[in-house]
């Protein structure tokens, strides 16, 4: 009988064992992920929290809670987002919820839908000038020129085709029904009108629809937006075609140009959603998810904390703490004014602007004892805007959703489209329109994010996943520029381990964006003895009224705990529900 060697049989073995290894290992890997023991949404208004609680329980995923939660936003915080705006949402898809068309192996993935406006292709920086070269005033603030062609319904459509499991007739139904039956105005809705009441008026159909009479309503009056629902129940019938194309097309681009806007029916059409991977970065033990270009609040954060992640902040006194912090958001603003844009226009090294080399190198211009010497003009700002809205979801399947939208500032444009119920953006102030001009929030930039046709402007909305082993939180706020210190001052606390969500939306805040050249603060978050610190470095400083509407949800691995908190400076709520979603009563919705 032939010898046959025992090596033989080694191989053989082993390769059985990778076989079997290669088949049981990932059950056995998903069978112990740990899951959330439930589902916890935090919006900034109890209507938009309830319709997204309410799809989760009738088998929805958190996708689909984020398209009804956008839907009922869009109705009743017409001031802060709407059909006619645009935004981020930041996604982890976990395997159960994967494109059904995905080829690769499926994994958990981090995606950003880019739902931002586009310029239409008609406009140039020509069209906000006047004969001089200087920038008419409100000419991209005020009325139909303001507005980018909006992709907020095109990421509802995308969400429900890709990632959701209930149609859009079940996921939009919240909303349809609220905006034909109308809401009640509540405080914030009044603050806001207040602020925009004179352009509100100036447009006919916005002044039918959200002042009472031409003043700004008192809390109680009932707003009903009928052509709203009608809007919204073509884009629930057609999807994308509900929007971009047939009648809500026709009605959009006739309106917009009866009012001088320069809107066709091609920049409607071709308008898409695009899927981009988001930021990454580390600070400290967090992995950190957040938003990619065109939106700068992923690479500011990441490079702020990258700035100061070997600064000793936790034995540093209060006073020295903000001027370091101070310093990071300096600087790190300074490279948003310099080089960030449109990716699909520009050419831009986020390699390098994410990179620990460069940080270090940031890292050393902060000085204990005076400011770091960064050269630029300073330059008027406008308006400050506490609009915008945000959302944090996570369901049963460890889905989450950050996602933060805006129609710009106040009412956006302040003009509906006829016939529509569609209040317009006014986004295109988020370019530069004239080399060093400074957009309302103060914000300068350089020719990155100059005009250009079907370009989309920069960004700071942040929408942010935190992660550790055992934690994760998902988190993002309205604020104009002021946004992405925000998201970092919130990072910096979960950081320290410290205190929960309720604390971390509560806690007071401090703003630097490089120019206007000045710390801005809300009461309570510089003392007396750090004001007189920052002074005697050379910080000028102005108080500020509480700004933001943070939105977090936490899960907390190890304790199996979920917490959703509101920023208390909004009217949000925050929710969670235990154990597996079930079918509400019907007196509970
Ligand atoms: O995209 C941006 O950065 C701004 N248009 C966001 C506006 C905003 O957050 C207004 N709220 N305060």
């Amino acid at each position: 009988m032939a010898y046959r060697p025992r090596r033989c049989f080694l191989p053989l073995m082993f390769r059985f064992l990778v076989l079997v290894c290669c088949f049981l290992l990932p059950s056995w890997a998903t069978a112990n992920t740990p899951r959330p023991p439930g589902v916890a949404v935090a919006t900034a208004h109890p209507k938009a929290t309830r319709a997204a609680i309410d799809i989760l329980r009738r088998g929805g995923n958190a996708f689909d809670a984020a398209i009804a939660a956008s839907a009922v936003l869009a109705v009743v915080e017409p001031y802060g987002h709407g059909l006619g705006g645009g935004g981020f949402y930041l996604l982890r898809v976990e395997p159960k919820d994967c494109p059904k068309d995905t080829k690769a192996k499926c994994e958990s993935r981090d995606i950003m839908i880019d739902a931002r406006e586009r310029a239409p292709m008609a406009i140039t920086a020509k069209h906000y000038l006047d004969a001089n070269g200087r920038p008419k005033p409100r000419a991209s603030l005020d009325g139909a020129l303001a507005a980018g062609i909006p992709g907020t319904p095109a990421a509802l459509v995308h969400l429900a085709e890709r990632y959701g499991r209930l149609p859009l007739s079940v996921t939009l139904a919240p909303a349809i029904r609220l905006a034909r039956e109308g809401f009640v105005v509540h405080p914030p809705y009044r603050q806001m009108a207040e602020w925009r009441a004179e352009a509100l008026r100036r447009d006919p159909e916005s002044r039918r629809i959200f002042l009472d009479d031409g003043f700004v309503p008192n809390d109680g009056h009932v707003v009903k937006q009928p052509e709203l629902a009608e809007t919204l129940e073509r884009l629930a019938a057609r999807g994308h075609d509900g929007f971009y194309g047939g009648e809500t097309a026709r009605r959009l681009v006739d309106g917009v140009r009866a009012h001088g806007g320069l809107w066709t029916k091609e920049d409607l059409s071709a308008y898409r959603v695009v899927e981009r991977a988001p930021v990454q970065g580390r600070y400290r033990n967090l992995r950190i998810t957040s938003a990619a270009l065109p939106s700068s609040g992923g690479i500011v954060l990441v490079e702020a904390l990258g700035i100061l992640e070997y600064v000793d902040l936790a034995r540093m006194n209060r006073s020295e703490r903000a001027h370091a912090v101070i310093e990071a958001m300096r600087i790190a603003y300074r490279d948003r004014a310099r080089f960030l844009g449109d990716p699909d226009f520009v050419a831009i090294d986020t390699k390098r602007l994410l990179s620990p080399i460069y940080h270090a190198r940031l890292r050393a211009l902060i000085r204990p004892h005076t400011r770091a010497r960064l050269v630029g003009q300073d330059r008027e700002t406008g308006a400050e805007g506490t609009n915008t809205t945000h959302l944090s979801i996570i369901d049963t399947e460890g889905n989450r959703v950050a996602a933060t939208l805006s129609l710009n500032t106040s009412f956006g444009s302040a003009f509906t489209v006829p016939g529509t119920g569609v209040l317009l953006n006014n986004q295109m102030d988020d370019f530069v329109l004239l080399p060093g001009a400074a957009n309302t929030y103060g914000l300068v930039g350089s020719r990155a994010n100059k005009l250009a046709p079907g370009k989309r402007p920069l960004s700071s909305m942040t929408p942010t996943f935190l992660e550790t082993d055992d934690r994760v939180v998902i988190l993002g706020t309205p604020g104009g520029s002021r946004i992405i210190s925000m998201v970092l001052l919130a990072t910096l606390e979960v950081a320290d381990g410290r205190g929960d969500a309720e604390a971390w939306v509560r806690k007071p805040r401090f703003h630097h964006q490089y120019l206007p050249d000045r710390v801005e603060y809300e009461p309570d978050a510089l003392d007396r003895a750090g004001r007189e610190h920052l002074k005697k470095l050379g910080h000028l400083q102005r108080e500020l009224r509480p700004y933001g509407n943070m939105q977090i949800v936490v899960w907390d691995k190890r304790l199996g705990r979920l917490q959703a908190a509101s920023d208390p400076r909004g009217g949000g709520e925050g929710k969670v529900v235990l154990g597996e979603p079930v079918k509400p009563a019907a007196a509970d919705r």
